[in-house]
Formats: structure tokens, C-alpha cells, sequence
């Protein structure tokens, strides 16, 4: 965008310079655009560039600030894109980098930032820099981009070391040398075509030097950072063994066994795993800081990174590295008074603590919707849910604490996701016939563990078109559930208390009292299954319990996630009350 006159929005003022301090990721809702199934303009069941493009007003009107997109770069599409193949360009399914810069303009043109997906803890094998790896000799700098080395035993037959895939089985493969031996072996933390970068290597550093340029000459205002705590790995590389009872990667088991998205162990009692969280990635988002820095107006680094406890996270997002980490320990939460209240006061703690915004968030494509998952029990993420699981949700309870529980997010101060649908009420798709799973969990486990589809189903934006809207042909690469009809949008928009209209409203409220860079004071005295706390002018009072309350006399009630009765905030209901 060229700035040739008085800046005409906010976007266009801060695109003009930085403003340190008011940063616009500070406070900003950030929405999640799962490209695959968004929207889908050509037709083929696949969403793309240009059906996002048409849709774009549709998340202005939402009344959020930014869109992040999942990877729609060239892909052999093994991890629906988190395999990359070509970082600088648009994978023919999505589209092409005209239509790239047509979409940017238009969310630009409509006041929304761009953020895009950079996954650089691993390529896919399918990437040239790969190719040249395996076609050079052990030892060459081509070699040493990726995490090549000799196998064990007398004839390297042995894998280097003990680590596990996060999808299951080793983490490393062998292959065959360009004159058909047996050859060295590589690490891939994810699937065996997600080969892991080596990123002490300088050309490696400056490879992604210039894809952050690629992509900031472009235009985008920033990057979500996929894999972010796993891009350096311990000197040696040491065997590792998880904890008993601890998920493939470490975790710390139960709720917290996700798999996919490994829980990182960094108690003071529990080794750090020698592939997450080490120190030299700080090394790495300093260095990126400053790219972006040179940058005009504000441009944000996101992390991905699923380190605990929060004040370690915290060391992530100090002022010369990223600017936000997605807070997985606030969405693995369970729906708890007590808990919520200790994981509220710690990320804010935790962030405040180093100048940078606290992130919430409940949903994103990796795990079950929280539309679903906040009426389970006994969950292990990254396993998903499917026809045989034995702990289906019940889904009124679900939507009902998902509304409850978004109006409790989007009154804390700070920058918060929403992932495409869940402004629908969308629940995780259950019934997904095994044949149409693509998950790369569901083949590496054989079909033990569902893995994410349930989230990743086309949205429905009109209850009476093909594919509810989703394009004009009726395909869809997962097929959409048959009573779908009442979550389109066209159903909602309009409709008092429907889902979407409580979204717009938690939006434009949210925007006006300006939560987003408020503050919190815990009130006492409303009881132990009630959160309540002020931020700015609204007192916000969930009750996470199943008992009505008494709302406090002369509250005068600014929105509500459900019909109020009387002056009583009904169990799972959260409210919002002029102070
Ligand atoms: C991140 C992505 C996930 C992907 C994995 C490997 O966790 O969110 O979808 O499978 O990284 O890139």
C-alpha cells in the first residue's frame, strides 16, 4: 500500500510508522483461516485464494482485526501444507501469487492485517534444498542443511538415536545413497516427509532471512511461527526417554498427553527434552526481530510454541524477540472456576512481567473444537474424535460453555485467535467415515488415534447452497455434516442470541470499551465456581458451575452468552455488566 495522502483508517496510520506501546497486536483479534476449508472458489471441493478473497468483507463485518492463514504454499500436501516445498510460492490447489496480492489488498482495503504462516523447523522432502541433500555426499554443505547422520551398529543399520515422532514411530529415516547403499539417516520430528532443518547453520538462517522478506515485501504484517520451540536441538543429540505415563514427546500425560501438540516438561524436577525449548532459539527471534523491525509500521512474530510453565514462555516474547506465543496452557484449561482464575492471573503475571500482551485462545486446527471439547472429559488432544470413541460430547453442553466461555475470553486485555467457525457454535465433526480421513496421525497410528480432521471440515456459510456455501459445485475434500443447515452463517446473521450475533456483539463491545488494553482486578464474594473481575468499565461474571447465582443488585447487564432469567446468571453462562 502506497501512503501518498492523510492516512484514511488506523491500518494506513500504522503502516506509516510504529507506534511502541499501541502496537495494534497488542489488543488485536486475530482470526484463523484454515485454507482448505474456508472458502472454495473454483469449485473443486478445495478452498482457495480467491474464494477467501470473496469472503473477506464477511470477517469485517465479524469485527476482528487481522486474519492469520494456515500455509497454502506448494506442498505435496502430507501435513495439509505444514510440509512446504517451495516457501516463495502459492500451491497450485490455492491458487497464485496474483491472487496472493489480491487478497492482501483486499483485506488491507477492508482494515485487516495479513498474517501468514512461516513453518521452518522442517521442509518438506519434496523441497529442492532436500533433493540436493540427498543427492549430494555425506559431509557436503548440502548435507548439512537438514539434520543428516550416520546410523549406529557396525553397518549404521541403527537409527542415531532413540527419539520418537510426534506422529508416531522413530523420528529418523534412512535413506539410500545416490548409487543405491544404504545410506545416512535424517531427523523429522513430524512425518518422515517434514525433514528437520539444522538450524545452527548459517545458510539455513539466511535462507529464512530472505523468505521474511519474501513475504514482508508483499505486504503481510506479520508471522505466525510454526514448530517454534523446536527448531534447535541439544548438542549431541542425546537419547531422551519421556517420563512414565508421559506422552511420545514428553508430556506430562492425562489431559496434557496431546501428541501432535507435545506438552513441554520444563519443571524444575523434569528434564527439558532435548528437541523442545532449547536456548538457541532465542538467538533465532532476535534475529528475526530485527527483520521485521526494518520494516514499516508494526509487524508481529507469533510463536507456536507449546512450552510450559508460562514464565518460561514468557522469555519468548521478551522485547527483542516475538511478540506474542499462542497461550496453549489458557485453551488446554479445563472448565474450571479455580483454574481458570490461576491460568488468568498467571499469563497476565507472566507477560506483564516482560512488556509483552498476554494471547488467549480456545480453538485452532490441531485440536478438537471448543465447541466440543469443553464438554469432555478424559480428552487427550492431537487423538481427535470419531465414530468409536467412547467419549462423545454432548453438544448442547458443549455450544453452551463454548459461548460462556468465549464471552469470558474476549473480556480479558490482550490479543485473542478465533478459529474459523467457532463464531458458528461449530462443534468437532464426530462421524467422518475412516476413508476420508487425512491426517497424517490416522495412518502413522494405523487408525488409533482419529487425529484432527473433526476441526478441518469446510464451514457453512449459506444453509440452502451446495456445500452450504462453501462453493458452488456441492464438493468438499472432507464431507460436511448432514445437519450442518442450522450453523451456516445466512442462518445466524441477524438472529438475536444466535452464536455469530453474540460474536459480533463480544466484537464491536469489546472494541469500544477498549478491553483489549484494559487491565484486571479480581472481585471476591460471588463464590468459588464464579470468576468475576472488572476490566475497565464492565464487571465480567462467569459461572463455571452448575447452580444458578444472584446477580449483584442494580447490575445492569451489558450482553449475556445466554438468556438471562431474572436477575440469576444461570449455570455455564457468562456475563458482561456495566460497573
Ligand atoms: C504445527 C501445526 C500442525 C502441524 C505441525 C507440523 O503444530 O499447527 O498442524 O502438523 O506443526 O508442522
Amino acid at each position: 500500500m502506497t501512503i501518498d495522502s492523510a492516512p484514511e483508517n488506523e491500518l494506513e496510520a500504522d503502516l506509516a510508522g510504529t507506534t511502541t506501546g499501541r502496537e495494534w497486536w497488542r489488543t488485536a483479534v486475530i482470526y484463523q483461516v484454515y485454507p482448505r476449508s474456508f472458502a472454495d472458489g473454483n469449485g473443486d471441493g478445495m478452498g482457495d485464494l480467491v474464494g477467501i478473497t470473496r469472503r473477506l468483507p464477511a470477517l469485517r463485518e465479524l469485527g476482528v482485526d487481522a486474519v492469520w492463514f494456515s500455509p497454502f504454499f506448494t506442498s505435496p500436501q502430507n501435513d495439509a501444507g505444514y510440509d512446504v516445498a517451495d516457501y516463495c510460492d502459492i500451491d497450485p490447489l490455492f491458487g497464485t501469487l496474483d491472487d496472493f496480492d489480491r487478497m492482501i489488498a483486499e483485506a488491507h482495503d477492508l482494515g485487516l492485517r495479513v498474517i501468514v504462516d512461516l513453518v521452518p523447523n522442517h521442509s518438506s522432502t519434496a523441497h529442492r534444498w532436500f533433493q540436493e541433500a540427498l543427492a549430494a555426499p555425506a559431509g557436503s554443505p548440502e548435507r548439512a542443511r537438514y539434520m543428516f547422520r550416520d546410523g549406529k551398529g557396525a553397518d549404521g543399520s541403527l537409527p542415531p538415536n532413540n527419539w520418537q515422532s510426534v506422529f508416531g514411530g522413530s523420528a529418523w529415516t534412512r535413506i539410500t545413497e545416490p548409487d543405491g547403499t544404504p545410506g545416512q539417516w535424517y531427523l523429522h520430528l513430524f512425518d518422515a516427509s517434514q525433514p528437520d532443518f539444522d538450524w545452527n547453520n548459517p545458510w539455513v538462517r539466511e535462507q529464512f532471512r530472505g523468505v521474511l522478506r519474501f513475504w514482508l515485501d508483499r505486504g503481510v504484517d506479520g508471522f505466525r511461527v510454526d514448530v517454534a520451540h523446536g527448531m534447535i536441538k541439544a548438542e549431541g543429540l542425546p537419547d531422551y526417554t519421556p517420563p512414565e505415563g508421559s506422552g511420545s514427546m514428553g508430556g506430562a500425560g492425562g489431559v496434557d498427553d496431546i501428541g501432535l501438540e507435545p506438552e513441554i516438561s520444563v519443571e524444575e524436577d523434569e528434564p527439558t527434552p532435548p528437541y523442545w525449548a532449547q536456548e538457541g532459539v532465542h538467538d533465532i527471534f532476535r534475529d528475526w526481530h530485527e527483520v521485521l523491525a526494518a520494516y514499516d509500521g508494526d509487524r508481529v512474530l507469533c510463536a507456536e510454541a507449546w512450552v510450559d510453565p508460562l514464565s518460561k514462555l514468557a522469555d519468548w516474547v521478551r522485547p527483542d524477540e516475538m511478540h506474542q506465543a499462542f497461550n496453549f496452557a489458557y485453551l488446554e484449561t479445563p472448565w474450571s472456576a479455580p483454574a481458570l482464575r490461576r491460568v488468568i492471573t498467571d499469563s497476565l503475571d507472566a507477560f506483564t512481567g516482560v512488556g509483552a500482551p498476554s494471547t488467549w485462545v480456545l480453538s485452532n486446527h490441531d485440536v478438537i473444537r471448543h465447541a466440543s471439547r469443553l464438554a469432555m472429559q478424559n480428552h487427550v488432544q492431537g487423538h481427535g474424535l470419531g465414530p468409536k470413541s467412547t467419549n462423545k460430547p454432548d453438544p448442547a453442553l458443549g455450544l453452551r460453555r463454548a459461548r460462556a466461555a468465549t464471552t469470558l475470553m474476549l473480556a480479558l486485555p490482550g490479543s485473542a485467535y478465533v478459529y474459523q467457525g467457532e463464531e458458528l457454535g461449530l462443534p468437532e465433526v464426530v462421524d467422518l467415515p475412516d476413508e476420508a480421513r487425512q491426517d497424517p496421525t490416522w495412518f502413522r497410528t494405523n487408525g488409533e488415534r482419529y487425529g484432527r480432521d473433526g476441526c478441518r471440515v469446510p464451514i457453512p456459510w449459506e444453509a440452502d447452497a451446495p456445500a452450504y456455501g462453501f462453493n458452488d459445485t456441492g464438493a468438499s475434500w472432507l464431507p460436511q455434516p448432514a445437519e450442518w443447515a442450522t450453523f451456516a452463517r445466512d442462518a445466524q446473521i441477524g438472529v438475536p442470541g444466535s452464536t455469530l450475533e453474540l460474536y459480533r456483539l463480544l466484537l464491536e463491545q469489546r472494541r469500544e470499551l477498549d478491553l483489549g488494553s484494559g487491565s484486571l482486578q479480581w472481585l471476591e464474594g460471588y463464590g468459588e465456581d464464579v470468576i468475576a473481575f472488572r476490566n475497565g468499565a464492565i464487571t465480567v461474571l462467569a459461572n463455571v458451575g452448575d447452580v444458578p447465582v444472584e446477580l449483584p443488585g442494580g447490575g445492569d447487564v451489558l450482553l449475556a452468552s445466554e438468556p438471562l432469567d431474572g436477575s440469576t446468571l444461570p449455570a455455564d453462562t457468562t456475563a458482561w455488566l456495566r460497573s
